[in-house]
């Protein structure tokens, strides 16, 4: 599977030299170009937003960027507190909302990511037939406060985590059985590249384990890796 918007990724200069792709989410759709990285394992993208990166800025050229709502989306549904995804199940309030909070720290100083966990659909596209769109319900943060870097000089629109633990993107596809667990990304020198999911990549690409201090592996092939540091 690719993304439905296709399984390019960029490397954008102005956004920290990471690698991006764009990604749709809920009903309407909204899209985002959001980071990849292997680094961590929460996806999230700026929400109902309380301190977000600018939409658009003179850096950011043409781009403007789109915030999701989960009240906009139809198939938008919060994640309880009681589910196994939710890490902070002490924070919960037991108030009406009831919604799992999440909060990141990422390695760059202050850099962060709040807010509350939301189901909604991603679009995904299988390799054989473009035209055949999959809806794989996926949970993810709905960021309502990021800090840091986030605020504009990196992922100023998410950040789509592809690490081992069963919050990720490719643990969540894998765990419904959409996709098999592994996927595969290709960066070329000018900074165009490919990811997809639940595939082995081709039969040139190298591979390596995502995560050395964990005795598991994921097959992360490449061709070219530029690691990646937030
Ligand atoms: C990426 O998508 C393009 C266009 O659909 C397709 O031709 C190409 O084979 C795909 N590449 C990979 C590595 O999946
Ligand atoms: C997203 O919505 C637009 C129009 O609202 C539609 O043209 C497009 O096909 C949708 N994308 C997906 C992946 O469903
Ligand atoms: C991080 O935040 C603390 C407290 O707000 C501040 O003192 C410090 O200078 C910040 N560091 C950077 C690198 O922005």
């Amino acid at each position: 599977f690719a993304f439905a918007d296709g399984n390019d990724t960029y490397r954008l200069n102005a956004f920290g030299f990471l690698h991006y792709a764009v990604v749709a989410l809920g009903t309407p759709n909204v899209t985002f170009l959001v980071a990849l990285d292997t680094g961590s394992d929460l996806f999230w993208v700026p929400c109902d937003c309380l301190k977000c990166a600018p939409l658009s800025s003179p850096e950011y050229g043409n781009l403007k960027f789109d915030v999701y709502s989960p009240r906009k989306s139809s198939t938008s549904r919060k994640v309880p507190c009681s589910s196994s995804l939710c890490d902070l199940q002490t924070q919960c309030n037991s108030a009406a909302s009831k919604s799992c909070p999440y909060s990141i720290e990422y390695l760059s100083d202050n850099t962060s990511s709040n807010g509350v966990l939301i189901e909604d659909v991603l679009y995904l596209a299988s390799e054989s037939g473009k035209s055949k769109i999959t809806q794989a319900p996926i949970t993810f943060g709905c960021g309502q406060v990021q800090t840091g870097s986030f605020l504009g000089s990196a992922a100023p629109n998410g950040l789509l985590g592809l690490g081992m633990d069963s919050k990720s993107v490719p643990s969540l596809l894998a765990s419904q059985g959409v996709a098999a667990n592994s996927f595969s990304m290709c960066f070329g020198e000018d900074g165009h590249g490919r990811i997809n999911f639940g595939d082995t990549g081709s039969a040139d690409q190298l591979e390596t384990p995502l995560n050395i201090y964990k005795h598991k592996y994921a097959c992360f092939h490449f061709s070219q890796f530029h690691k990646q540091t937030i």
